[in-house]
């Protein structure tokens, strides 16, 4: 049921992915995956089509249904359908919605290392970046991050108006616990900042139970906080431009009311009627791929283990991005750019996601076992040689 294209079908592919290089490389940056879409998304699509169904997105109620029985069947999360507002991505979402809350100058809180475009839609509102970053640990064995909760703290008390938290956390591949994420939404209370929860890689948990949604924790967590998300990441459909936007509580839904109508107008119809689709007929078809990308973590960490042993992959507990470690592979700072120019691989650059991504690069692993092998096969070529 799930499939991944061969390379030369990808070639054929018209995505910034399978455009942005010459025929030599082999591309595994952008998140986006190699997968065929789930059958049900593409006869909607072709549904819409055939009958010229190609204007403007107007009411769309059975979105906010949608998404809401899929919250509550896959988390328990009760969300209530007329506080789903839909923006042409979560780009766009979590940049509309801050502008309720800063004024230029104002201070956004990240924790590095995370999603690069962070950093671009604070710069877009004109605002100032804090860091409060990510904490490397070892657990059970394993490396891996956890969340400063204490800098979080500080950052709060110092005056900033808006935290935009990577949940679960895109490149790192970890959840946040419960009780984390409490103490996130009662800090946040006492001190008056908006959390924006950016929830868009949430569905493809391996284990999709370990999965906590903001808006589920707590009164407080409703009181400051929204959720961003979009069934573009794990139903692959993010040229298709739809993302959702969802409040829980009187006081963020006050303020949400003025958001301009333009948020809702510019979004695609393609994108929500995809969206619709995926919540409503792909909870199989999501979950079986959660289960392949779980599978291919392994096959990469274990590829990375026979072959690159100076190579360390952070084990990733949801979706197809892989933070992998090359601080002692001798690649320099930025063995991205030597990967590209010497292997004619090419992956995103840990640097480009805060300054603790020196010495990193992040794995998309959403594709064939084949691209999977032969991307190693390359790094093979210039690392331990
Ligand atoms: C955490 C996170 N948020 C947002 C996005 C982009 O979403 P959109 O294309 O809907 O803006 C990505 C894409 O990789 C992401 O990883």
């Amino acid at each position: 049921m799930i499939s991944f294209s061969s390379l030369e079908e990808l070639r054929r592919r018209k995505s910034e992915k399978w455009r942005r290089f010459s025929a030599d490389v082999l591309p595994l940056p952008v998140a986006e995956m190699d997968v065929e879409i789930a059958a049900s998304i593409k006869s909607a699509l072709i549904d819409m089509v055939e009958r010229s169904d190609t204007g403007y997105l107007g009411l769309i109620p059975e979105l906010g249904s949608a998404f809401s029985s899929f919250a509550l069947d896959r988390w328990g999360w009760q969300v209530d359908p007329i506080r789903v507002r839909v923006a042409v991505d979560v780009g766009v979402a979590a940049i509309e919605v801050s502008r309720l809350f800063v004024n230029p100058g104002d201070r956004i809180l990240v924790n590095s290392p995370v999603y690069q475009n962070f950093y671009t839609w604070i710069t877009e509102l004109h605002c100032e970046m804090v860091d409060a970053p990510m904490i490397e640990i070892e657990r059970d064995g394993i490396r891996t991050h956890r969340l400063d909760l204490a800098g979080i703290e500080r950052a709060y008390a110092s005056g900033v108006k808006v935290h935009i938290l990577c949940n679960p956390h895109n490149p790192l591949g970890i959840i946040f616990t419960r009780e984390e994420l409490s103490t996130i939404a009662d800090l946040a209370k006492e001190h008056h900042v908006l959390v924006i929860s950016d929830e868009i890689h949430s569905p493809l948990l391996y284990n999709s139970k370990e999965f906590v949604p903001f808006l589920s924790l707590s009164d407080n967590a409703r009181e400051v906080g929204v959720t961003v998300t979009s069934a573009s990441k794990a139903w692959n459909l993010a040229g298709l431009k739809c993302a959702q936007l969802v409040s829980a509580s009187d006081r963020i839904e006050s303020k949400l009311r003025a958001l301009p109508e333009a948020v809702h107008f510019r979004t695609s119809l393609f994108g929500a009627i995809a969206a619709v689709a995926a919540y409503q007929k792909g909870r199989e078809w999501v979950d079986q791929l959660a289960q392949e990308l779980d599978r291919k973590q392994r096959l990469l960490n274990n590829l990375l283990h026979e072959h690159l042993p100076t190579t360390y992959l952070h084990k990733p507990f949801f979706g197809y991005l892989g933070w992998v470690d090359l601080r002692d592979s001798g690649l320099g700072d930025d063995p991205g750019k030597e990967l590209l120019e010497r292997a004619k691989v090419a992956f995103n650059s840990g640097h480009t996601y805060g300054p603790a991504g020196k010495g990193f690069v992040r794995f998309n692993f959403g594709t064939s076992d084949e691209i999977i092998t032969e991307a190693v096969n390359r790094m093979r070529k210039v690392i331990g040689v």
